[in-house]
């Protein structure tokens, strides 16, 4: 890092140096006027050189290559002797060397970045251009090689400045004295102009790869959060069981098979186990075995190389691939044709994958996690899952059952739910009466938690009071026949009286048993309520100073 001498210390560094310096209006300013000015009258020679310089500068080289490929064009071109970048670290304010072209070892010891240091203090401060004429040893006691005074040579210093930005500066050495330079000035000034334009464009590339891989981290920490175990809902013996196999199993790498209905909270389990285990940080990559047309199922999975079909423009790596580190997540499993069974089979015994197309395997490093709504034993029987790579699979089996048969979770599952969608609707909605309890405990849920969720999706729009209703549900639910409230046991009267029942015991809930209030909240009369609390036999004292 170099470190800057204020400009004052020029004058104290050598007030009569033996080469005089030259400071004049740097021509032209990096703008894009001047850009075109010199591209409209340039030598062939100049042209070709600026042409050849944007071809590097498209080219993906790092900075360093690039430059160094800059200054080898300046050497063919204007016979560049030696040449310097500075560049202006964004976060230190300090200027660096980001190379050195044509150096020696004396030029490095003697310390040429000391005069180096000074001239782009002043460049910049003063956005013009130093040179410096006849180069001979002695000039501020920093002279370039001992050996090699430079007589017919001048040091030309040029701003870097893109906007109102000090980007830092371009140094050459060339074989021109002060009043010859001037021809070459435009032609410098384009080629800062030129890499200016690029560091600013690598800057940005490499804020935002800074910003994504910081985003990136963000993210991982939110998915670790969201699929702790201690965030799923469930409190039935079932559900322990699979949280316990869940801690179990996710520290190992270990092949899990998880099995249960549609909506049961498969995938959810598969994402528990990935972010509880040491590959949190790797990628957890899933794949859906159902929905990818057979076609193109292996191709997705172990990828392909170029030219393996018609379409194979570009080689492209796999899931697995994609996966290597993590964990793989093959949903659907039961779907797979026989073909992939055969190639995932051999992907689990080698731990390699091959790409269509490809010539070599190549070894990965994936876990393995299955789900499937089928029956897979069924499947064997029928011929047409594999046995091998059943077994294979089904190393650790979770189950997760239906949400019919632990309905101690629906409740604690739709009041998760009311919630969650209550915040993301911006709605105050706290509780579900009681008639909407019987609705969801008694149903049936084909689509498990899933459809639990969609209904007090539906539920929370539809809601205008901070009660959830049983009106509020769907009429799935009021026609299941299972029940209890709406099960055809009940004639119509009594459905309604249960409901009045309902809407004036959450009433009486909220104001803590105040009839009056309670009237208030229902909009009706304190003699209507009075009537109904003796009628339908509610003991309204039981909800005094209750919240
Ligand atoms: N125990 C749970 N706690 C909280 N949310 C749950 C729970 N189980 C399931 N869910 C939620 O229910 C929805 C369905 O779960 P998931 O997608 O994991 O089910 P699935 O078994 O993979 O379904 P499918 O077989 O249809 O693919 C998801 O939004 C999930 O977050
Ligand atoms: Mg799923």
């Amino acid at each position: 890092m170099v470190k800057l001498v204020d400009t004052t210390d020029l004058k104290s560094v050598d007030p009569n140096p033996v080469v005089p310096v030259q400071v004049r209006p740097s021509a032209p300013t990096a703008d894009t006027g001047d850009l075109m000015t010199s591209l409209q009258n340039p030598t062939h020679n100049q042209f070709q050189l600026l042409h050849s310089i944007s071809s590097i500068l498209t080219s993906t080289l790092n900075l360093k290559d690039t430059l160094s490929n800059i200054f080898s064009l300046l050497e063919d071109h204007i016979e560049l002797k030696k040449g310097v970048l500075i560049l202006r670290d964004s976060y230190t304010d300090e200027y660096y060397i980001e190379i050195g072209y044509g150096l020696t070892e004396k030029d490095r010891r003697k310390s040429i970045f000391k005069l180096l240091e000074i001239l782009t203090t002043q460049v910049l401060d003063s956005n013009q251009v130093a040179i410096i004429d006849e180069l001979k040893s002695g000039i501020y006691d920093v002279p370039f090689d001992d050996d090699e005074e430079m007589p017919g040579h001048s040091l030309t210093c040029l701003p870097i400045i893109l906007g109102d930005e000090k980007i830092g500066t371009l140094s050459v050495v060339i074989p021109r004295t002060v009043d010859e330079i001037q021809d070459r000035l435009n032609l410098l000034s384009t080629v800062c102009l030129l890499i200016a334009q690029e560091i600013k464009l690598k800057k940005l590339l490499e804020m935002e790869k800074e910003a994504l891989r910081r985003e990136n981290v963000l993210l991982r920490d939110e998915l670790k959060e969201k699929y702790n175990i201690h965030n799923m809902i469930g409190n039935s013996n079932a559900m322990h069981q699979v949280y316990e196999s869940i801690i179990q199993v996710a520290n190992s790498n270990a092949t899990v098979l998880i099995r249960g209905e549609s909506g049961t909270g498969k995938e959810l389990v598969a994402h528990a186990i990935h972010y509880n285990s040491p590959r949190a940080s790797k990628p957890f990559i899933k794949i859906n075995c159902g929905a990818i047309p057979e076609t193109l199922i292996e191709s997705e999975l172990f990828g392909y190389e170029k030219g393996a079909f018609t379409d194979a423009q570009e080689s492209k790596m796999g899931k697995f691939e994609a996966a290597n580190g993590g964990t793989i997540f093959l949903d659907e499993i039961g779907e797979l044709t026989p073909q992939v069974q055969v190639k995932l089979l051999r992907v689990l015994q080698e731990k390699e994958v091959e790409r269509v197309g490809g010539l070599k395997p190549i070894k990965i490093n994936v876990r393995v996690v299955t789900a499937t709504h089928r029956d897979l034993e069924t499947e064997l029987e029928a011929k047409r899952f594999r046995e091998d790579l059943y077994y294979r699979l089904n190393v650790f089996p979770i189950f997760l059952p239906p949400l019919k048969e632990r309905k101690t979770d629906t409740l604690l599952l739709a009041e998760h739910f009311l919630d969650k969608f209550s915040k993301e609707n911006s709605k105050t909605i706290t509780r579900i009466s009681s008639l909407a309890i019987d609705l969801l405990t008694s149903y049936q849920w084909p689509g498990n938690v899933r459809e639990l969720e969609n209904c007090m999706e539906r539920a929370v729009l539809v809601c205008r009071t901070d009660t959830i209703q049983a009106t509020d549900l769907p009429a799935t639910l009021q026609r299941s026949d299972t029940s209890s409230t709406v099960s055809g046991d009940l004639s119509y009267d009594e459905l309604i009286s249960n409901f009045e029942r309902e809407l004036i015991i959450d009433a009486l809930k909220k104001t803590k048993g105040n009839k009056s209030r309670a009237a208030d909240l229902l909009k009706t009369t304190q003699r209507i309520i009075g009537y109904k609390i003796q009628n339908l036999n509610i003991d309204y004292g039981k909800y005094k100073g209750r919240v």
